[in-house]
């Protein structure tokens, strides 16, 4: 049996430092507080609205803010780590002057499921930090997606999952209740290039683009239409869940382009959700795109961006690819 410690420790792989080890217990370690804060449920007075009082009239707080002030705390604590972003704040906290490391995070990605009782995750990206000796900015954070050192999630499911990926492969491990150690579960997890799973919220079909139309009618219209065969459509709400279960057993993911809100090219967040998310699935052997280009390639204007997201296996990716690049030559 191997924890998380001893795989951090054993793995021959030496670009996990010191530092990046330390980082990662720090996000583990707080993991399995909120993950017990998510099995008391409603026992421990956290579900509904920030601000609004409990019975003994305390302020409640919601537990995305909970999350996130635990995550905030134990980082800008952490000696290694020179900034902290988080996908709830404004602007990144700075941290130690002297740290090589920048954290950023989706304390729980999927927080609506929370009252409903299902799946909710804390997503994280680590990023070098160059600047030493000096307090970090904003700006420090605007790296594409492809310098991350390491990037994973937490996923509080029907238990508590933790996905890895550091210098090369991704390793899941599962929190054992009883003991407090992630074990691991899988060494080197593999997504297979074919798929006839997909995940999409359909009922913004009237805002994508034409080649997404024309991508969702192929998959719908399944053995009748152009692909031949059947597909189904799996939707945790939570885009946590669905990488997951993509890391699992295959996949499409995506929260495309649309033009719901003009302000908006996309939902989803590239430095806290698409860069992490997008990292572990490459590193599993599938892709991740905006539609056109590679997410981590992206450079980064704003450490709040959104943007589109495609990501799950490969030859559906490639497919949803060329749909869009015809389109455009098409123009
Ligand atoms: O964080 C944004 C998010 O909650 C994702 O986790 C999820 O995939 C998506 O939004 C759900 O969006 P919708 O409200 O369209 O179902
Ligand atoms: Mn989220």
């Amino acid at each position: 049996m191997t924890t998380l410690t001893s795989y951090l420790d054993t793995n021959k792989n030496t670009e996990i430092t010191p530092a990046l080890k330390d980082v990662i217990t720090t996000i583990t370690e707080v993991g399995k507080t909120i993950s017990q804060l998510l099995r008391k449920g409603a026992l421990a007075d956290i579900l509904g609205e920030a601000g609004q009082e409990n019975v003994q009239g305390e302020t409640q707080k919601k537990l995305d803010v909970l999350a996130n002030d635990l995550l905030l705390d134990a980082l800008t604590h952490n000696q290694h780590c020179a900034g902290v972003a988080s996908e709830e704040l404004d602007d990144a906290t700075p941290a130690n002057t002297e740290g090589s490391l920048l954290v950023l995070f989706d304390p729980l990605d999927g927080s609506s499921n929370i009252d409903i009782n299902m799946a909710v995750g804390t997503i994280f990206s680590i990023l070098p930090y160059q600047r030493q000796g000096h307090l970090s900015t904003n700006s420090d954070f605007l790296q594409a997606g492809n310098q991350q050192l390491a990037a994973g999630y937490l996923l509080y499911g029907t238990s508590t999952v933790f996905a890895l990926t550091v210098a090369e492969g991704v390793a899941m491990f599962s929190l054992d209740p009883d003991t407090g150690d992630y074990i691991l579960i899988e060494n080197d997890v593999r997504i297979d290039a074919d798929t006839s799973e997909y995940a999409i919220n359909s009922s913004n079909y009237r805002y994508w683009l034409a080649p997404m139309q024309q991508y969702i009618d192929e998959l719908i219209a399944g053995k009748t239409g152009v692909r031949g065969r059947d597909f189904n459509t799996r939707w945790v709400a939570a885009m946590v869940g669905d990488v997951h279960r993509i890391l699992c057993r295959g996949g499409l993911f995506t929260y495309p382009f649309d033009t719901k809100d003009p302000n908006k090219p996309g939902k989803l967040r590239l430095m806290y959700e698409a860069n992490p998310t997008s990292l572990l699935i490459e590193r599993a052997g599938g892709a991740a795109t905006d539609a056109t280009a590679r997410i981590l390639d992206i450079s980064p204007t704003d450490i709040h961006q959104r943007v589109p997201v495609v990501l799950g296996s490969k030859n559906e990716v490639d497919y949803i690819k060329k749909l869009h690049l015809q389109h455009a030559d098409n123009d």
